[in-house]
């Protein structure tokens, strides 16, 4: 989609990294600078929606962080028991859905989930995707048990396996990520959505997530311009 001089990306994927170095920078627990990420998540995902891009998936729990300290994982999920539901914004009439594995989080996380995609299910302009409980890995061998099992009831045939049909198998059923960007200086993927970014730009400001503002997302919008997105073919004309 063209917006005056750029184009958007339809899929911007994020991977919230930086929280905990923001908070010892300033000498305060790890937890407030969850808070401070969560705080800015809200800004801007509304501005990233109002740019045009229609899906925004962003990672705020992978499988592999509950080796954190207990008090820390608590925080976490306290946070999204007590405040994603200020992320709802029917006014822009987008979806949220959320993925990753809801058996291991506790019933209060999950009726929250719950609840908060029940709310928003009618919503069909846009939708935010929250990997919670996600691990890119563990979503690529759901998938594969799922259609291993509706082979066996002959649902599908062997033959039908492609692709596109392994896609939407995946925990949500969403197209490939355009503009994938990590924040804080990591240069890693850190086993997020692997399926979907097969041909993603990448994008790693060094700017720690709760100081990752509107203005900066555009600069990464700007680099995402410069890109020439080849999919194994030969320059495009632009
Ligand atoms: C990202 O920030 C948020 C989560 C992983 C939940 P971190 O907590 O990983 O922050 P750093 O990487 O320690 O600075
Ligand atoms: C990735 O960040 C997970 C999320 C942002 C939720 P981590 O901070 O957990 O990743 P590593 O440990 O640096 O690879
Ligand atoms: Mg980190």
């Amino acid at each position: 989609m063209k917006n005056n001089e750029y184009d958007i990306p339809y899929h911007v994927a994020i991977i919230l990294d930086g929280n905990g170095r923001w908070a010892k920078k300033r000498g305060l627990k790890r937890s407030l600078g969850h808070k401070a990420g969560f705080e800015n998540l809200k800004e801007l995902s509304s501005y990233i929606f109002d740019k045009g891009v229609k899906i925004l998936s962003v990672f705020a729990f992978s499988t592999e962080n509950f080796k954190r300290e207990k008090e820390e994982v608590d925080y976490l999920m306290d946070l999204l028991v007590t405040k994603f539901k200020t992320l709802i914004d029917k006014n822009k009439n987008i979806k949220i859905v959320f993925s990753g594995k809801r058996e291991d989080l506790s019933k209060e996380v999950i009726n929250a989930i719950n609840e908060i995609e029940e709310i928003t299910k009618e919503c069909d302009s846009k939708i935010f995707n929250i990997c919670f409980n996600y691990g890119g890995k563990l979503d690529i061998v759901e998938a594969t048990k799922k259609i291993v099992d509706d082979v066996g009831k002959g649902l599908i045939k062997k033959d039908d396996i492609d692709e596109n049909l392994f896609g939407k198998y995946l925990y949500n059923s969403i197209p490939d990520i355009d503009l994938l960007i990590r924040t804080s200086g990591e240069f890693r993927i850190s086993n997020f959505m692997l399926f979907q970014s097969a041909y993603s730009e990448m994008y790693f400001p060094k700017i720690l997530f709760p100081d990752f503002k509107p203005k900066d997302f555009d600069k990464a919008l700007e680099e995402y311009n410069k890109r020439d997105r080849r999919f194994g073919g030969i320059k495009k004309d632009k």
